[in-house]
């Protein structure tokens, strides 16, 4: 199966708001992912807006020709932009104002009735509806039960362990490796409960390889390590290298 790249551009409007100008343009970061063989954008309409801008996802809802994912926390003005917007998919997040970005997966249990009520108005519009949780047996079957088509699992711990220094010998190889046993696990959790199965948060080129080689993962949403390499080698190459890093990665396997 295809794994599918969804590039997430919410730090080409950091750039931009650091000034509030109208420099780089989100709209041609879109064109120029999408032109590199990007299967989609993704972006998080923050409440606090410290990136994304409303009139960012209707200027992307208008001009892709590919899938708009918007990440979005579960609250009834973002839900009201979504109505209204209709991106081809949605995925609830947990959000902190304070954080530097998404710390964790949603703890679907803690409020899962408003979760179930917000999936049920995304999908009754037609909008394809993602949870982004930790590869979590209970928050998968929650995610499952509160009406949901995907999960995305939450990427960020085995990043973390796959940080140089951390992953060169050693403790931070053996918890990359177990971490990744956790996520193929939940993966064909998610699967068996027939929800299709996403995943990201802190993936890089170094270790995106292994996370692809889990056949029942079939979209990644990959953001900061691609714009970070945008500004050395431009916006379309750093995406292109990404595919070719998640295509040798389907080839070869594990870490
Ligand atoms: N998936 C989700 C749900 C996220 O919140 C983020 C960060 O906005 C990403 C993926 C992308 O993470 P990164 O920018 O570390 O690649």
């Amino acid at each position: 199966m295809k794994t599918r790249l969804n590039v997430n551009i919410d730090h080409v409007a950091t750039v931009r708001q650091a000034r509030r100008t109208i420099e780089p343009s989100i709209v041609a970061a879109a064109v120029a992912c999408e032109k590199a063989g990007a299967d989609g954008i993704t972006v998080h309409l923050r409440q606090d807006r410290r990136h994304i801008q409303d009139r960012d996802v209707r200027l992307l809802r208008e001009i892709l020709t590919t899938y708009l994912n918007v990440e979005m926390a579960v609250h009834p003005e973002m839900i009201s932009i979504a109505l209204e917007v209709k991106p081809d998919a949605v995925t609830l997040v947990p959000e902190k104002p304070q954080e530097i970005t998404t710390e964790g997966g949603l703890n679907i249990a803690e409020n899962f009735d408003e979760v179930q009520k917000t999936v049920a108005r995304l999908r009754d519009a037609g909008i394809f509806t993602s949870i982004f949780v930790d590869p979590d047996t209970k928050q998968i079957e929650l995610a499952k039960r509160a009406g949901a088509n995907q999960v995305e699992l939450c990427t960020a711990q085995y990043s973390e362990f796959t940080l140089p220094g951390k992953s060169v010998h050693g403790e931070g190889l053996m918890k990359a490796r177990s971490e990744l046993r956790r996520l193929a696990e939940a993966a064909r959790h998610a699967t068996n409960l027939g929800l299709i199965v996403a995943a990201g948060h802190g993936l890089t080129y170094r270790n995106v390889g292994a996370i692809a080689s889990i056949k029942e993962i079939s979209e990644l949403n990959i953001g900061h390590n691609i714009i970070a390499r945008s500004i050395f080698v431009g916006l379309e190459r750093a995406v292109k290298e990404m595919l070719e890093a998640i295509r040798r990665g389907k080839q070869e396997g594990a870490i």
